[in-house]
This record gives structure tokens, C-alpha cells and sequence, in this order.
């Protein structure tokens, strides 16, 4: 008894070390096998039938419906239509395939909702879920899934609203016909969408079909009692009358002057009970952070240096937190304040540290030098900007503003930036290949088109996008960080608000696409590269320009040479005639499109 139990555990030990080989990891196979365990029932006799054991490999030993890239050797598509399934989908153990791309579980009998944790499948491009007996309403954790592209849910029993899928820029198609989801529809960017591959119709959605959804059939919407609008023949009722809108005004005003009031009168008791209790505490802080400095100099760990007017005034002007669910609610400016920083560069706008809290977690400070901007705007823009959020764009935990001092807190991300990428100092935890090029280019510009839509109205760009500000996540999507930080509002203003802001921004991805492209970084001075691009081009040498690794890791040239046309549309010497980011992220989503399907993504 005890002999066969050692030895079971030395053959397990043993096939852990055959299979941590190149192949898929043993830890994602036996996931996989899982997965696939409750997604059929616990139905043995399929899964042997597919030939899925944690014993075996999935790209070498040929499980059925699996696909997988052959470079890297990672599962990239599931494939398990009409095969009976009746389980359920455990999208926990699904998402641990770390290059999952698509996944097609059409026409089976699976139950059961879609789990939330569906959004751990960052990389997914193609879901395809119609044809089941899926229910409940579709996860609001779906709209993570930034890079998605087709989502099919049709003929199930869904209901529920829709979560606001219209904030995934790169979908393409949506399919959700024969459910009996309600509520509004999304406002849905119809332009990029296939006319047979959008589809609500047999539901109860309700109210007016979003712009642009005249360009699509009416099948696509018929069978919605309450909804009205082109291109179906039912016009929408005329909007509320003038009367209504007066009175709903004149009520929500008093609400807010009110609220107001209360706010005021809150404030005004905090300041004061903050005062009395603080007065001591503070000025034994200021001591603290003063003989930091004197005694650390300018390299290694101190804390933030304080200008010494600021450090004085950081008790009655405190951190404004940004509330999101699950971070840092708590966080103090005085823990921040004492907390050691290093410092990890400084640019032309302002200095940035890496600050250790006392529980271990790291955050990134920008600290920005005056630039003009009073506290009280700084602060509008930053509120204003929390409201914009995107998946690609790295929000803001919480700020800080005063007249001297304005500082932006960031979650720390230890994967280091694109630009470090371009210098070749991370290659191991990612290959630096054609594809993950695309992944990180479609996904800064749907970041960068997003922020523009929601913040152009209001003059907020980026204003110092370069690669040193794409950072990247923990799972290696690029991420945008320090957007609208640079502000210089009145030139802003007499060259023309928002077009203007938004033009620098295309010019400056229009350099991260080059950089991409010809694989070297951009040294000093940004319109060089482009210079030297033009010029190959001009030459007729094109294919001069394209990064080796590229050339020999057996990216298209058909693909690259698209890409190029896009980057040099970007950098284009007059503003007036570079690309709006929409546009942009449109075609650059063009081209990612194209080579997952050359790559195999296709249709199931
Ligand atoms: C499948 O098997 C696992 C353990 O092997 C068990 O926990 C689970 O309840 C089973 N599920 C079904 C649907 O039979
Ligand atoms: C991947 O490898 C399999 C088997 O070796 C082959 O049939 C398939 O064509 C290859 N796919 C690509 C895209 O090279
Ligand atoms: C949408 O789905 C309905 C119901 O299945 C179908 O009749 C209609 O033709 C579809 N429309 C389009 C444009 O595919």
C-alpha cells in the first residue's frame, strides 16, 4: 500500500519534470483537462474521445479541437462545437491558457452563466457561445475583455441588461439574437461592424437604436417590442417636452445647492477637527522627512523631497483618493509622505519615484514640476479624467494638488515599459514578436482613441505619449500611463482646443508604431526616426526599415508594410492631415485582424 503510493508519487514527480519542457505548461494542461471535465458533466467518455489528459500535450500529441500556435507552442484556439456538452464553463481554469485567442463552444447544451472571471482571458479575440442553454445575464467583467473582436451569444436563454460592451473599441461583431436580454442597446460603434455579424433581434430590448444603426439590416432588430428608430419602420416617440426638461432642471439645482451646502459645512468641520488634532503630529512629521533628506542626499531610498513651504502646507491640503473597488481606499498623504521613495527618472515635466507603503505595496509618484496649471483646474481634469476609464490606460489611485506642488499616484507595474522592451532588457518574460507588436499597438491606440472620445470636448490629450510612458500589466498588456498630465492650457486654446492636443497625440503613436517597427528606440529627438523612415521609404527600400527580428521571426511583410502606411499617415508634417485616433485604431485593428486570421484565429 505505502510502497504504490511512493512510487505513484515519484511517477508524478517524474512526469512533471518530462512535461515542464518547452510544450504548455503541466499546471495549464491539467486546467484545460479540467475545464473540459465540468464542461462536459464529468462525461469521461468525450473527454477520452478528445484525447485530453494532463499527461499528454495539447499541441504535440493532437487533443482534439485544439489549435495552437506553433512557434510558441501555446494553445491558441478551443474548439468544442456539437458535441452534446451539458456542463458548465469554468472560465477560471479555462483563462489559465495564458495565449488563448479564441474560443468556439457553439451548438452544445452547456448551462449555467457566464462566469465573471471570463475577463482572465485577456488575449481573447473570438468567443462563440450561441446555440446553448446559457442563462442569466451577461457578466459586466466582459467589457475587460479589451481585445475582443467577436462575441456570439445567441440562441440561449440570457436575460438581463446589457453590460456596456460598446467601450471594447476593437468588436466587430455581436451576436445576440433569440435571447430575451432587455434594456437599452449600447451606443455601439455600428461603422465597424459586418452587417451580418450584428444582431439583437427576438428580445425585449427597448428605447431608440443608437446613431448608425441605420447602416445595418433591420433583421438585425426586429423582434424588439419596445424599440424604435432606423432602420426599423417605427420612429421613436418625440423626446420630453420643454416644460419638463425646465422643472427636472430647477429641481436637480436645488439638489446640488443643497448638497452643496451640506459638503461645505462637512468640510469646514473636518478642517477644523484636523487642525486641532494634527498640529502636533505634523510638525514632528515635517522634522522626519527634513533629516531624510539631509541625511540621504539625492541617490537611493529617502522620501519624496519636499519643498519645505510644501511640507508644512501637506496637513491642510491632503491626497485625494480615487475610489475604485478593491485598491487602496485607505491610503493617507501622510503614510505616503513617509514612506521610502526612490527615484526613477526625471523628465521634462517632473520627477517620478517608486514609493514602498509599510504593507509591502508599491506605487509610482509623479511628482510635476509647476506647469501653469492652479490647483483647482488640475483637480477638475483629474476628476474629469477618472471618469474616462479604459482597460489600455493606466488610471490615476489618487492625487494630490496645491500651488506648489502637484502629485499623481499610480499603482506601481514591475514589468517595466515599451521602452525598456525596445532595448532589449525584458526579453525573457515575453517574446518581442510580430504579434505581440500588433497586441501592443491595437492596444494603445484603442486606449488613446477612447481617452481622446470621452476628453477632447474638454481639451485633455495626452500630451507626452512616448514608449517610456506605455507601461506594461502583469499579464504584458500595454498600458498608457501619465495621460493629460502635461497641461498647457493656453496654447492650447490659441491653436485651436482639442484638434490640436489631439494631433500632437496621433504624431506621437504615430513614432511608438516606428519604434515598433524598425525595433529602435527613439534617442532624443522624435521627428528623427520619422525623418529617417521617410527618407528609406522615399528610396523605395522599405523593407530596409523593418526591424531584423521581425524579418527573420517570419512576420508578414504584406502586414508590416500596412503598419508603416498607418505610422506614416500618423507623423504626417501638418497636423490638419494626420488621422483622427479613431481612425487610426480602426485601421491599426485592421491589421492585427488580418494576420490573426493569416495566423490561423479564423472562423470556426
Ligand atoms: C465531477 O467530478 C468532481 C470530482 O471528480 C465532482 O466534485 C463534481 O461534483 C462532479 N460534477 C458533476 C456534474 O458530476
Ligand atoms: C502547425 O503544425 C501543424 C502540424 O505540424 C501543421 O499541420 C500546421 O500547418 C502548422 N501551422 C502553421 C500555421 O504553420
Ligand atoms: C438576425 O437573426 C434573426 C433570427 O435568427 C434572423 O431571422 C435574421 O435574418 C438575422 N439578421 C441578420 C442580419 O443576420
Amino acid at each position: 500500500m505505502e510502497w504504490s503510493s511512493t512510487l505513484s508519487w515519484l511517477m508524478s514527480l517524474l512526469l512533471l519534470l518530462i512535461c515542464s519542457g518547452n510544450s504548455e505548461e503541466y499546471a495549464v494542461r491539467l486546467s484545460l483537462v479540467g475545464f473540459l471535465q465540468v464542461l462536459s458533466g464529468n462525461d469521461t467518455g468525450i473527454i477520452e474521445k478528445l484525447g485530453w489528459s494532463a499527461a499528454t500535450d495539447p499541441c504535440t500529441d493532437g487533443w482534439n479541437g485544439v489549435t495552437c500556435n506553433n512557434r510558441t507552442s501555446s494553445v491558441y484556439k478551443i474548439k468544442l462545437e456539437e458535441l452534446g456538452l451539458r456542463g458548465t464553463i469554468d472560465a477560471g481554469r479555462l483563462c489559465q491558457a495564458p495565449s488563448l485567442a479564441a474560443v468556439s463552444l457553439l451548438h452544445n447544451a452547456i448551462r449555467g452563466e457566464i462566469p465573471p472571471e471570463i475577463s482572465d482571458c485577456g488575449r481573447l479575440t473570438h468567443l462563440y457561445l450561441g446555440g446553448n442553454s446559457l442563462a442569466g445575464s451577461l457578466p459586466p467583467s466582459l467589457t475587460l475583455l479589451g481585445n475582443l473582436k467577436v462575441l456570439d451569444v445567441s440562441d440561449n436563454d440570457f436575460s438581463g441588461e446589457l453590460p456596456d460592451l460598446a467601450k471594447i473599441s476593437g468588436l466587430v461583431g455581436f451576436l445576440a439574437q433569440n435571447n430575451r436580454l432587455h434594456g437599452t442597446i449600447p451606443s455601439f460603434r455600428f461603422g465597424n461592424f459586418d452587417r451580418r455579424r450584428f444582431n439583437v433581434s427576438n428580445n425585449l430590448f427597448a428605447g431608440p437604436i443608437p446613431p448608425g444603426g441605420d447602416r445595418l439590416d433591420q433583421t438585425s432588430f426586429i423582434g424588439n417590442p419596445g424599440l424604435c428608430g432606423k432602420p426599423l419602420p417605427v420612429a421613436c416617440p418625440p423626446s420630453p417636452s420643454k416644460e419638463d426638461h425646465k422643472s427636472l432642471k430647477l429641481s436637480r439645482e436645488k439638489a446640488i445647492m443643497f448638497s452643496g451646502y451640506i459638503a461645505l459645512g462637512l468640510v469646514l468641520f473636518l478642517f477644523v477637527t484636523y487642525k486641532l488634532i494634527h498640529r502636533k503630529k505634523r510638525t514632528k512629521h515635517r522634522k522626519i522627512a527634513d533629516e531624510k533628506i539631509a541625511s540621504d542626499g539625492s541617490s537611493g531610498k529617502s522620501s519624496i523631497p519636499w519643498s519645505s513651504t510644501e511640507a508644512s502646507a501637506t496637513a491642510t491640503s491632503s491626497l485625494i483618493v480615487l475610489k475604485r473597488p478593491g485598491t487602496m481606499t485607505d491610503l493617507k498623504f501622510d503614510d505616503l509622505l513617509k514612506a521610502p521613495a526612490e527615484s526613477l527618472g526625471r523628465g521634462r515635466n517632473g520627477s517620478l519615484y517608486k514609493v514602498t507603503m509599510a504593507d509591502g505595496t508599491s506605487l509610482a509618484v509623479k511628482r510635476i514640476r509647476d506647469c501653469g496649471t492652479s490647483a483647482a483646474e488640475f483637480r477638475r481634469r483629474m476628476e474629469r479624467m477618472d471618469m474616462a476609464r479604459h482597460p489600455n490606460v493606466l488610471p490615476a489611485v489618487a492625487f494630490h494638488c496645491s500651488t506648489q506642488e502637484k502629485l499623481v499616484v499610480y499603482e506601481y507595474q514591475r514589468n517595466g515599459s515599451l521602452l525598456s522592451l525596445l532595448q532589449g532588457r525584458q526579453l525573457d518574460c515575453v517574446a518581442f514578436d510580430w504579434s505581440y507588436r500588433l497586441r501592443v499597438a491595437a492596444g494603445v491606440a484603442e486606449g488613446l482613441a477612447a481617452m481622446h472620445r470621452e476628453l477632447l470636448a474638454d481639451g485633455i490629450g495626452h500630451g507626452n505619449l512616448k514608449s517610456s510612458n506605455i507601461l506594461l500589466t502583469n499579464v504584458m498588456d500595454p498600458c498608457i500611463s501619465e495621460y493629460g498630465l502635461v497641461a498647457d492650457s493656453r496654447s492650447v486654446e490659441k491653436a485651436g482646443g482639442g484638434s490640436a492636443v489631439a494631433a500632437a497625440d496621433v504624431h506621437a503613436f504615430g513614432i511608438i508604431l516606428l519604434e515598433l517597427l524598425t525595433g529602435k528606440p527613439v534617442r532624443n529627438e522624435p521627428s528623427e526616426l520619422a525623418r529617417w523612415v521617410n527618407s528609406v521609404v522615399r528610396e523605395e527600400w522599405t523593407v530596409e526599415v523593418f526591424d531584423e527580428a521581425l524579418v527573420s521571426g517570419g512576420a508578414s511583410e504584406g502586414g508590416m508594410v500596412q503598419l508603416l502606411q498607418v505610422a506614416l499617415r500618423c507623423v504626417h508634417p501638418s497636423p490638419a492631415a494626420r488621422p483622427s485616433m479613431d481612425h487610426v485604431a480602426a485601421m491599426v485593428n485592421t491589421v492585427r485582424e488580418e494576420e490573426d486570421e493569416r495566423s490561423e484565429v479564423s472562423e470556426p
